[in-house]
């Protein structure tokens, strides 16, 4: 199988822990929805660590001022270091990804790669906020949600979970309608269509209501092709 496949085609189970210095960020999100069913269904365990657990001294300091000057605070090494090798010890971890609008750009392709893993850590830190030896020394991949900076990896280590555990077996009720979302064959998805056929005067594709498969699933195709040439041409590249 290309590394590039979804999780599907096996069966497996995977573990991430996030490592966070905002945990209640990213406990509600990973208690709702479909990253509560996948891990009631043993496709994943997700375990948040509060970074400050790992803190130093009397009042658990995670971060200090930066040398040369500037603003803002630095998230020191030792507290990191600290959680992520106490983690280490008790399995091999595949992937540290670290959230940061200067790693590479997520995407399907990156979320397929990463549904394969078995233990992946996600370290949200501060943007500048981090200090260097950790993305040295720690962190196996570096990505970005997109081209602008929000307060924290927090949000984006939940938007990569989520594309993550959607893919994994058990996760979704219908495994099919993974594989055949956006982007998995490097297409936009077609339009979707449901009751009532007509509503305020607006009716439904009338293939869609032919009950010809064959002809549903090439008009499907094509309107694919035709959203993607006219919103994102770039896939075709
Ligand atoms: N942290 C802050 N902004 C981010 C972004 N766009 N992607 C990933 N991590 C981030």
């Amino acid at each position: 199988m290309s590394k590039n496949e979804p999780a599907q085609a096996r069966e497996r189970w995977l573990r991430v822990d996030i490592i966070s210095a905002v945990p209640h960020l990213v406990t509600p999100v990973i208690e709702a929805s479909i990253l509560k069913r996948a891990q009631e269904a043993g496709a994943v365990e997700i375990v948040v660590h509060n970074l400050h657990d790992d803190g130093l001294g009397n009042y658990n300091q995670i971060d200090d001022v930066p040398f040369g000057g500037g603003a803002g605070m630095i998230l020191r090494c030792e507290p990191i270091f600290a959680c992520v090798e106490r983690l280490q010890a008790e399995r091999q971890y595949d992937e540290i990804i670290f959230l940061t609008p200067d790693g590479d750009r997520f995407s399907q392709s990156i979320a397929n790669e990463l549904s394969l893993k078995r233990n992946i850590i996600m370290l949200a830190g501060h943007y500048k906020g981090i200090d260097q030896r950790i993305r040295d020394m720690l962190v196996t991949r570096e990505l970005s949600i997109g081209d602008y900076v929000l307060t924290g990896g927090e949000l984006p280590a939940l938007v990569v979970l989520d594309a993550i555990v959607r893919l994994l077996p058990g996760a979704m009720s219908d495994a099919e309608s993974a594989l055949s979302d956006s982007f998995q064959h490097g297409l936009l998805d077609a339009p979707h269509y449901t009751r009532p056929a007509e509503f305020r005067g607006v009716g439904v594709p009338e293939t869609l209501l032919s009950g010809d498969h064959k002809r549903i699933s090439a008009w499907r195709e094509e309107m694919a092709v035709q959203k993607t040439r006219q919103r994102r041409p770039d896939l075709f590249e």
